[in-house]
């Protein structure tokens, strides 16, 4: 008798725990999705947020504009082109010489790229590629035509910034790579993006669009330069065999290399990568929103949660770290500045070397060809948007060599007409008018990213 009634109280017992358990569970499984799912396709973020509340919370504080603790980030829609005169310059004859601004969060990547001076009539789709979640399905729709269909044309039909699809699988919320131009450049290097582990993941969503690109001559498809590998050297070699060119320069007439915020390259170089450490360990540590602690959503500089970011794998203070970044950007940047210099210089001395009829035609070409070159280097870096704290010795290397062949084409410029002001007292100084202002054709007509 006792014994069964001891048996009820314990089996009460149990039920009452494994309520308690029960309800427990359901209000602590932060990211299990409510009754409601996600309809197969849809590509507004605030059908998602309806199943993923806080996560939709965390995206929308992206809104948010403010330099916080930044030196050189934030998300201030400032303009490069202010913070650095020299820029004009380096950039004469080509867009961003006109509008050129910080990026800030993915919310208002649309709006950005519609009201930048650079789009025009004959800007085509692919600059719409990473803006919008609506590009996948438009690609998948209308094939390659996507691509040089212009940009204007589409204008109705993307509809939302970058956003939950770009990076999810609605069915399963697992990470997945849904831009076409990452999975045709893994392709290209004989990378199977099955075989991502989770850690890997989450770089490689990353790595949809903060990459370097151009656009195929053919049919103007968003491309990584990636046939060699992922250094700054490697996408340089390929387009010297493509003969690619982005723009004429408007003093020099070099035939010139835009850079596009290679994060990724840049970042695969260093430290952390080497160890292993994902981008969204620093921009979406783990942070409290609402009631439950989740991925942070709101992609910002680190500067303004290094708790978050930093202090799960260094101990050292927040105030050492911070310093620690801005010291490194503060290098980065006066050499950036150096270089500058350097270039400036170098357009200088080729425009009036240009004007002089018995300037050296081979000496000039190879002066342009330098230029081309260092500018390439300034502009890798430049447009990288971590002021090369992703990977401090790599920056600095390639503003090293960058600085080295600026001032080799000076040198150069003065040396070709040099050489002919020494020769003008030979028979036929001055009988070649307009040689070295002769501009090299750089190969098939390509199309300059925007
Ligand atoms: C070890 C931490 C860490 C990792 C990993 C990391 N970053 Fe960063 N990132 C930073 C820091 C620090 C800055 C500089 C922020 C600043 O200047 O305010 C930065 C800057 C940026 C910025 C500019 C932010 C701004 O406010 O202007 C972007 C974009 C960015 N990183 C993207 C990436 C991508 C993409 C990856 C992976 C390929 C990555 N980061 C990996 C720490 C990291
Ligand atoms: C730029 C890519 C990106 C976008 C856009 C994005 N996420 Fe995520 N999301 C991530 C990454 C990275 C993680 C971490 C995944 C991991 O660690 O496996 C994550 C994790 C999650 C998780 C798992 C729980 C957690 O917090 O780690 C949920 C749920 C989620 N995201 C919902 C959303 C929703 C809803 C949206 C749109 C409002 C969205 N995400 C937009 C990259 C993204
Ligand atoms: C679909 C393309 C796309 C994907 C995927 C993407 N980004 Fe971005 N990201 C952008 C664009 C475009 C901007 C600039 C938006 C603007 O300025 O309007 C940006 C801006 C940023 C910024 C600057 C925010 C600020 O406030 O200044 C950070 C940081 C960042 N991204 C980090 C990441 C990280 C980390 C990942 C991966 C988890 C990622 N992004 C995935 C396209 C993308
Ligand atoms: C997931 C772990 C992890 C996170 C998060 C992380 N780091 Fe690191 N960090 C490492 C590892 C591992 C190394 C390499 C240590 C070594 O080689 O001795 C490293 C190296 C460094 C170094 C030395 C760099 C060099 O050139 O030797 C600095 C500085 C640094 N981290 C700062 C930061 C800052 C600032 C943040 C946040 C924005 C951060 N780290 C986030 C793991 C991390």
């Amino acid at each position: 008798m006792q014994k069964s009634w001891r048996s009820v109280m314990l089996l009460c017992l149990i039920l009452v725990m494994t309520g308690v358990l029960f309800v427990g569970c359901t209000q602590k499984a932060p990211n299990q999705p409510t009754t409601a799912t996600i309809p197969e396709g849809e590509l507004d973020p605030a059908v998602w947020g309806k199943v993923y509340p806080d996560h939709y919370a965390s995206y929308l504080k992206q809104k948010e504009q403010t330099k916080g603790n930044s030196k050189f980030g934030g998300s201030l829609p400032e303009s490069h082109l202010k913070e650095s005169p020299a820029q004009v310059k380096l950039f004469a004859g080509y867009p961003f010489s006109e509008d050129y601004n910080e990026e800030r969060g993915h919310i208002w990547a649309l709006e950005d790229v519609i009201n930048t001076q650079r789009i025009g009539p004959k800007t085509i789709s692919s600059c719409w590629n990473c803006k919008s979640p609506n590009v996948k399905p438009l690609v998948d729709k209308m094939g390659d035509t996507f691509w040089a269909t212009p940009f204007l044309e589409l204008k109705d039909q993307i509809k939302h910034p970058i956003a939950c699809a770009n990076c999810h699988d609605p069915k399963t919320m697992a990470l997945a790579i849904t831009s076409i131009p990452l999975l045709d450049a893994l392709k290209t290097r004989g990378i199977d993006p099955v075989k991502f582990s989770r850690q890997e993941m989450r770089t490689m969503v990353c790595a949809q669009c903060h990459v370097e690109y151009y656009f195929k001559p053919d049919n103007k498809k968003v491309t990584f330069p990636w046939k060699y590998g992922l250094k700054m050297d490697d996408a340089e070699k390929l387009y010297e065999e493509l003969n690619f060119k982005d723009w004429d320069h408007k003093e020099s007439q070099a035939p010139m290399l835009k850079a596009q915020h290679p994060d990724y390259e840049l970042f695969s170089t260093g430290v952390h990568a080497a160890n292993g450490v994902a981008c969204a360990d620093c921009h979406m540590p783990y942070v409290k929103q609402g009631q439950t602690k989740i991925s942070s959503h709101h992609l910002q500089s680190p500067l303004n949660h290094i708790s978050q970011s930093c202090q799960t794998c260094h101990k050292q203070s927040e105030e050492y770290l911070k310093n620690q970044v801005i010291g490194t950007q503060e290098t980065v940047f006066k050499t950036k500045v150096l270089l500058e210099t350097a270039l400036s210089d170098a357009i200088d001395a080729i425009t009036i070397a240009a004007k002089n009829p018995a300037a050296k035609a081979d000496m000039m070409t190879q002066a342009r060809s330098l230029h081309r070159k260092a500018g390439w280097r300034w502009d890798f870096v430049s447009s990288e948007n971590s002021m090369g704290w992703h990977s401090p010795k790599e920056a600095l290397r390639i503003l090293g060599e960058g600085i080295d062949m600026a001032r080799q084409a000076q040198l150069k410029a003065n040396l070709a007409v040099g050489a002919a002001v020494e020769g003008a007292a030979g028979a036929d100084a001055g009988k070649t008018p307009g040689a070295g202002t002769s501009v090299e054709a750089a190969g098939p007509e390509t199309t300059p990213k925007q």
